[in-house]
């Protein structure tokens, strides 16, 4: 790896700073001067320092991204804007791409990261990991609806959805609910309560796995996970 990719993913700077400061001699690889951001070395090994200070060097980012509605979960897209156009630009080198799709009216919890093993056992069918969703509903959410998506309903291609927990906080002609899902079937929540003959108005996804999303964020805010919370994400069982 290049000294100054090195240092980029130990958060040292954007990549101009960071080649200035190798440049002017504040940095040393293994206790020698070292002037050449294109130095190669080993990041398992190798010691950096930066003013005298050693670096730890990052491999994986994790981003926790409060997303607004009008951004696409995706990296690029012709003419939308997308998730990655809210992640500052010191993180952009990691190459992050969001874990799962939310629609783009879809708010509330994304996380981004380059790390794919993660991702990979996130979404993948075979962990059923629970995602839970706050809704606005337009109709009469009642007991008859949480029953039926205990059961699984049959969304409009024929597929039965596997076992779901709906929790009702407010029923009325809008009502406000709270769901749980054990699968990521494209639009899902919101063909779930077609098929109950209702419309998902406002859908914000508050939880994954066991990862929460942080209220205090603002709409289009992130930060990175703490080490506790990317814990939440890891599996104590057999690799999927
Ligand atoms: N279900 C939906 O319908 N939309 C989302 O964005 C996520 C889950």
């Amino acid at each position: 790896m290049r000294l100054d990719k090195y240092l980029a993913d130990c958060g040292a700077g954007s990549r101009s700073e960071i080649k200035k400061m190798i440049h002017k001699g504040f940095v040393t690889v293994d206790g020698v001067p070292c002037p050449k951001p294109e130095t190669q070395l080993n990041p398992e090994t190798a010691v950096v320092t930066l003013h005298g200070i050693t670096l730890q060097y990052k491999k994986y980012i994790y981003l926790l991204l409060n997303k607004p509605q009008g951004y696409v979960s995706a990296t690029w897209d012709k003419k939308l804007p997308t998730v990655l156009d809210l992640v500052p630009e010191e993180y952009l080198h990691f190459e992050p791409f969001p874990v799962g799709r939310l629609d783009i009216d879809t708010e509330g919890l994304c996380l981004l990261t380059n790390d794919g093993a993660l991702a990979h056992r996130l979404l993948s069918p075979k962990s059923h990991i629970p995602k839970t969703y706050e809704a606005t509903v337009e109709g009469v959410v009642t007991e008859k609806d949480t029953d039926a998506f205990r059961q699984g309903v049959t969304l409009d291609d024929g597929y039965l959805t596997k076992p779901a927990e709906l929790e009702i906080l407010k029923s009325d002609t809008i009502s406000q609910i709270r769901l749980t899902i054990y699968e990521g079937k494209f639009h899902q929540v919101k063909r779930m309560f077609e098929a109950v003959g209702k419309k998902v108005i406002f859908l914000k996804r508050i939880a994954m796995h066991r990862l929460w999303l942080d209220e205090s964020l603002e709409s289009g805010e992130l930060r990175e996970l703490l080490p506790e919370e990317l814990h939440l994400l890891e599996w104590e069982d057999t690799p999927v």
